[in-house]
């Protein structure tokens, strides 16, 4: 399967680069402080999706949908997203778009939080996670 290096050393806190990969969008977003906090208050029984949709989380793309779990690395700094609307596949808004400051589908109204999980709207699942790794200290490779 095709993979490609990502250099994100240029990707200061409270912002995101998209790149595209295999033909879609993925947003590499590094979270600010506040940003990892609002996703970690979350309680689990407040989520639409109870999945992580991550394939890099040890318990797989099914394990709870923590803020933990969705993060690339222990710090919850990186968050790695397809940037593909769960509903109908518009790419969401970023940035701290939405009413829970994270991303938001303008085509039926989607909002999504600041882990990228859906909390309000027709989207019925948590953006995905691609398979990603950190191969060093500044570069993720997808796929
Ligand atoms: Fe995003 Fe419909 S495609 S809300």
């Amino acid at each position: 399967m095709a993979s490609i290096p990502v250099d994100v050393s240029g990707i200061t806190e409270g912002t995101q680069l998209t790149v595209l990969f295999l033909g879609k969008p993925v947003f590499i977003r590094r979270r600010t402080q506040e940003e990892i906090e609002a996703g970690r208050q979350v309680s689990l029984d407040d989520l639409k999706d109870s999945e992580s949709r991550n394939p890099n989380s040890p318990g797989g793309v099914d394990s709870p949908a923590t803020d933990e779990n969705r993060t690339l690395g222990e710090s919850g700094e990186w968050l790695v997203m397809q940037g593909v609307c769960t509903h109908l596949g518009c790419v969401p808004l970023g940035d701290g778009a939405g009413d829970f400051g994270g991303w938001f589908c303008p085509c039926h109204g989607s909002h999504y939080d600041t882990a990228g999980r859906i909390r309000r709207g027709p989207a019925p699942q948590n953006l995905h996670v691609p398979v990603a790794e950190f191969i060093s200290d500044t570069v993720i490779q997808l796929g």
